[in-house]
């Protein structure tokens, strides 16, 4: 980051500054935002551009329109919920990203001032990168700042292709905040340093779990990942979502654990049910899951576990819930895990839509060091990798 220029360090006074943020929010099905916490977290470089004179022209992608205008996507819910949050009547959204409409609308813009472009995604030079559609945003563009998090491990046109052709380009507030603290994981996390990983599947996990293995003391593993864990251990799960094709990969991992003197910490009981409906869960032993039934969340000893082993790190990672939390039946696991978090008083960061929903939903939010708003950026980037959105951003 000592290459990447601040937004502070940055003259804005009457300049057309874009800014790429990630407003791709969730909506509901009458498209109303569900959860505003990008939006709100794009606040602070938002307010600093409008209050040092600058012309906010803000810029995001919203799901995955495949390169075709399409309503279900228009960044509209998103517009009206930052004009409520900013304390406007209204912030314009224009009704293309690129074209003679939106330069009318950012020709007109007044300083201090913004204006909202319609999805980017809604052209295909967007995810392709390509060089020609980010000569078209750079008309917008005397200042580039990146704020988009979320969307930095995607080499998309204006993530990748356009700070390469601004003649300024810094980092927004947000991307500095979560460069700093996923970047103090990744270099010198306080120990003991625990992850905790969930979701669906061992194989969106691997390479994290790989990564991780060089820097965490434990690691704990929940979600429907763990079924697979502990069918490659030998217990019978049921009709649980297993990855049968993961099995070895699952020993392979947990035999590494061991060799590198790392806890991996599985469940040690099981929340099961016959629906993913069901409005009660029933608690079971790992050997004893029915034939019929799923896990659908970890199990209460198994809360107490990671519990008490979280009230001793000093450094704590989450990504992906414990279970299926969206039914409260199966919420247990995962609202367990944010509230020994929010109380280990450690370093704690959580990061991916799912976990951090949680920690919304159960108002602990404000007592963790770091709610990332990127799921696969944190990943990638805990993982590693270059980021393509911040690799841009150098001088
Ligand atoms: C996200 O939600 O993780 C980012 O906005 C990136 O979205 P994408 O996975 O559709 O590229």
């Amino acid at each position: 980051m000592s290459n990447v220029l601040s937004i502070d360090d940055v003259e804005l006074d009457g300049r057309r500054v874009f800014i790429r943020v990630d407003f791709n929010v969730p909506l509901d099905a009458d498209g109303h935002v569900t959860d505003d916490t990008r939006i709100r977290a794009a606040l602070p470089t938002i307010e600093s551009v409008l209050e040092r004179g600058g012309r906010a022209i803000l810029a995001s992608h919203l799901g995955r329109p495949k390169g075709t205008p399409d309503p279900k996507f228009s960044l509209e819910p998103a517009a009206q919920r930052l004009a409520e949050l900013l304390g406007l009547g209204e912030v314009l959204l224009t009704d293309d990203c690129i074209g003679d409409g939106a330069r009318k609308v950012v020709h007109d813009l007044r300083d201090g001032h913004v204006v909202l472009l319609e999805n980017l995604r809604f052209h295909p030079g967007e995810e392709k990168n390509d060089e020609a559609f980010a000569r078209e945003l750079l008309k917008f563009c005397d200042v580039y700042v990146n704020d988009a998090f979320g969307a930095a491990h995607r080499a998309h046109a204006s993530v990748s292709a356009l700070p390469r052709l601004a003649e300024v380009r810094c980092a927004g507030k947000l991307m500095q905040k979560e460069l700093a603290a996923l970047g103090a994981l990744r270099t010198d996390p306080a120990t003991p340093y625990i992850a905790v990983l969930g979701g669906a599947k061992v194989t969106d996990k691997i390479k994290v779990i790989e990564a991780l293995m060089a820097k965490v003391n434990a690691m704990f593993i929940g979600g429907a990942m763990a079924n697979t864990f502990l069918a490659a251990r030998g217990y019978a799960m049921g009709k649980s979502l297993v990855e049968a094709d993961k099995l070895a990969l699952a020993r392979s991992l947990m035999q590494r654990a061991e060799d590198a003197g790392i806890e991996l910490l599985l469940p040690v009981d099981l929340r099961v049910g016959t629906s993913l409906e069901d409005s009660s869960a029933t608690v079971v032993a790992l050997d004893a899951v029915p034939e019929d039934a799923m896990a659908l969340d970890v199990g209460p000893a198994t809360e107490a576990l990671f519990e008490e082993r979280l009230s001793h790190a000093r450094s704590v990672f989450w990504n992906g819930p414990m279970g299926l939390f969206e039914n409260p039946a199966f919420a247990g696991g995962t609202l367990g895990v944010a509230r020994a978090m929010a109380a280990s008083g450690g370093f704690t960061v959580v990061g991916g839509g799912d976990s951090v929903a949680a920690v919304q939903q159960a108002g602990l939010a404000d007592r963790y060091t770091h709610v990332s708003t990127g799921g696969g950026a944190s990943l990638e980037f805990l993982e590693g990798r270059r980021l393509p959105g911040v690799e841009a951003l150098a001088s």
